[in-house]
């Protein structure tokens, strides 16, 4: 493709724009200064604008820390949904969600216009691992880790599949969580087994990528090349 086309494209600017941030000097492709909007970039390159590294794929993704209060939607009558904070710098994107956080929970949400991917993160046989820290009105105990790792039985009678649960480093009530299934409310309702309750949730990693916690509640940024492999290499099929 063409760097001022596929600057346009993942910077989403108009091409005049991306012609003249090319000319100034501000776009590297793998790693060296390109000036010639011209250019043909391989689709595997790596660009950056100003020093920020460039998503080259045709779709976009997007890491957002979701604040409370903000629910995982596209869209919603009455709510602000976690689309809408971002809408602003993608402005002709059908983007969604790829996985949910109740309205409570803060942390990692993957924004995508990628179906093929959001699927492979989210299908039942893929077993994502996604890492939440954990804060309990009550000491964790042994039993909680135990039974975490042999598998809770709901209120409901359904088992969930093993999870890894260990201390958080926020003291005795603070907890660390990996999931890989994603039931509705399933942290609550399998620390409610246990008659615990949980004052905070935060998803800080999925599949192996670690939420930036310099982007603060409501920030976000595309996933570089890298990053996105990274995730889609943890969602093969897992027995
Ligand atoms: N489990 C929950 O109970 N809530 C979330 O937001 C995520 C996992």
């Amino acid at each position: 493709m063409r760097l001022d086309k596929l600057v346009a494209h993942a910077a989403q600017r108009s091409r005049s724009d991306a012609r003249a941030a090319i000319r100034r000097g501000v776009v590297c492709v793998d790693g060296a200064v390109c000036r010639a909007p011209d250019e043909q970039v391989d689709r595997n390159a790596t660009v950056s604008l100003e020093g920020k590294p460039l998503c080259t794929s045709p779709y976009v993704y997007l890491m957002l820390d979701k604040p409370k209060g903000v629910v995982s939607a596209s869209t919603d009558q009455n709510e602000v949904t976690v689309v809408s904070l971002v809408r602003g710098d993608y402005p002709r994107r059908s983007l969604f969600p790829a996985g949910r956080l109740d309205k409570t929970s803060t942390g990692f949400v993957l924004i995508t216009d990628d179906g093929a991917f959001a699927h492979s993160i989210l299908a039942p046989k893929r077993h994502v691992p996604k890492t939440y820290e954990v804060l309990l009105d009550t000491p964790l105990t042994a039993e909680m880790i135990e039974g975490f790792a042999a598998g809770v039985r709901l209120a409901d009678g359904s088992v969930m599949r093993p999870a890894g649960l260990a201390p958080g480093a926020g003291g005795p009530c603070s907890a660390r969580v990996v999931l890989q299934q994603g039931v509705y409310h399933q942290i609550k309702r399998m620390f409610g087994v246990y008659g615990a309750g949980v004052n905070e949730l935060r998803r800080t990693a999925i599949g192996g990528l670690v939420l930036d916690e310099t982007l603060g509640p409501g920030g976000f940024r595309p996933l570089s090349p890298e990053e996105v492999a990274r995730v889609a290499a943890r969602c093969e099929d897992t027995p």
